[in-house]
């Protein structure tokens, strides 16, 4: 398992181009179940994640080619060779629950590896059963997969008791092909859902509401290919590029993401000293002063993203004061914590707040990833520590983040992989 080796402690500097979001590739290639013609979709990026849906996809009878670089990929679904979403691949990522909905509704059928536990908590799929079920669909659970069986799904009005993200995207592809209107009330509002309701009306949906809390889709009979779709920019790699700017004290001015997606996070650096400038192109962070304290609360869009609460927690452990955050989106996601105490940091935990008391610096030390997240703040605190700080089990950190090393090197950090044999 590959390792990434840091010498900490200079300020990064330059420009960073931010990828395609892994979360919105997710749930588009999972779409492209839906429509019987050819789709092309460009800016996906090269994750693991996006290896494990296309493995998934091929095994339910896709047809991809992938012209690589900016020609993006060609995805046609012909026919179904499989119903299935094996353990094997859902195990690995838990998003492959998306193609449940899509499988449900063009092929009546579908058979998901239930996911089980994660590193960050129970995460159950409750909400998506739910829906399907309100939308005609026979559920059963048998030998730790869930079946979904249905003739042709019917519209529903379906409230979610939480606006999960996924299950927003899963419900929302599945009432696509469905008899009659769909509403989804308490809906995600993440513009990841709002990119996925482009792509699928492009493809022939009729999609009103999405990004915003009432989500409404009125059925049509089949979906084509979509032309060539381009997916959105990630915001929380750029949320991290710009975090990184701050915890070294540098100027990253991270090109191609939209800063109105960024608008929680954006105001937290400009509340800890960060000058940010948001630019037509990008937005640039620039750092040097001391690094404030600050209290943040985890929230669904347009809260403060959970995907960005590890990332922030390694800033404020460097802060001048003491800050609290408040994870109330995931029960267990503070795996970070004991590695950052090990490199120095002064934190304690209870329950859901995570209390840090700013320290002067952080000391490089070896540390260990346990989730996506997770790792992109070891890889912060590593930047920004002195001496040398080496990260294992950097999987986790290859299911998000697309070629982080050579993205840090380019900014003048002293990052690098080490390979090491399986
Ligand atoms: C998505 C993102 C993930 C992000 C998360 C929250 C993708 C592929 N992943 O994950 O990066 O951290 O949103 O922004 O887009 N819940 C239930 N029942 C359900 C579904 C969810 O109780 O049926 C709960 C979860 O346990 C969690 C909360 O709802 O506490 C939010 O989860 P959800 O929005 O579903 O997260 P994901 O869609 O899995």
């Amino acid at each position: 398992m590959d390792k990434i080796w840091i010498n900490g402690g200079k300020p990064l500097k330059g420009d960073v181009t931010v990828s395609g979001a892994k979360n919105a590739a997710l749930p588009i290639l999972a779409a492209t179940l839906l429509g019987q013609g050819e789709h092309r979709i460009v800016n996906i990026p090269q994750l693991m994640d996006v290896s494990t849906i296309k493995r998934l996809l091929n095994h339910l009878g896709a047809v991809i080619s992938d012209e690589g670089g900016a020609r993006g990929w060609t995805v046609r679904m012909p026919a179904l060779a499989h119903a299935d979403a094996p353990y094997e691949l859902v195990k690995t990522m838990r998003a492959s629950v998306l193609v449940l909905g899509p499988l449900a509704a063009r092929f009546g059928e579908a058979r998901v590896s239930l996911p089980g536990g994660c590193a960050i908590g129970a995460r159950p799929i409750n909400l998506h059963l739910m829906g399907l079920e309100k939308m005609g669909a026979e559920v059963t659970i048998e030998h730790g997969y869930v079946r979904v069986k249905a003739k042709r799904l019917r519209g529903a009005r379906i409230y979610l008791d939480l606006p999960s993200v996924t299950g927003t995207e899963n419900l929302m592809m599945a009432a696509t092909l469905a008899e009659g209107v769909t509403v989804i009330e308490n809906a995600a509002r993440e513009p990841e859902v709002a990119d996925l309701a482009q792509f699928l009306i492009r493809c022939g949906a009729r999609i009103t509401g999405a990004g915003t809390d009432v989500v409404t889709i009125e059925g049509v009979s089949s979906l084509d290919g979509s032309g060539t779709h381009r997916i959105m920019p990630d915001r929380i790699e750029a949320g991290t590029y710009l975090a990184a700017a701050a915890i070294t004290g540098g100027e990253i001015f991270v090109r191609g993401c939209h800063p109105r997606h960024l608008d929680a996070v954006l105001l937290k650096l400009r509340e800890i000293g960060v000058e940010i400038d948001e630019e037509s192109e990008g937005v640039r962070a620039t750092a040097g002063g001391p690094i404030g304290a600050v209290d943040i609360k985890t929230l669904p869009y347009p809260g403060f993203p959970t995907d960005m609460q590890a990332q922030m927690m390694a800033l404020m452990s460097l802060s001048n004061g003491l800050s609290v955050m408040n994870e109330t989106v995931f029960e267990n996601r503070f795996t970070h914590v004991a590695e950052l105490k090990r490199m120095g940091a002064d934190i304690q935990i209870q329950g859901n707040n995570a209390m840090i008391k700013g320290v002067r610096r952080l000391s490089g030390a070896p540390v260990m990833a346990s989730d996506l997240r997770a790792s992109a703040s070891l890889v912060l605190a590593g930047l920004a520590a002195e001496g040398e700080t080496e990260i294992s089990r950097v999987y986790h950190l290859d299911r998000g983040y697309e070629r982080i090393e050579e993205k840090f090197s380019s900014l003048g950090g002293e990052i690098t992989r080490i390979k090491q044999m399986p």
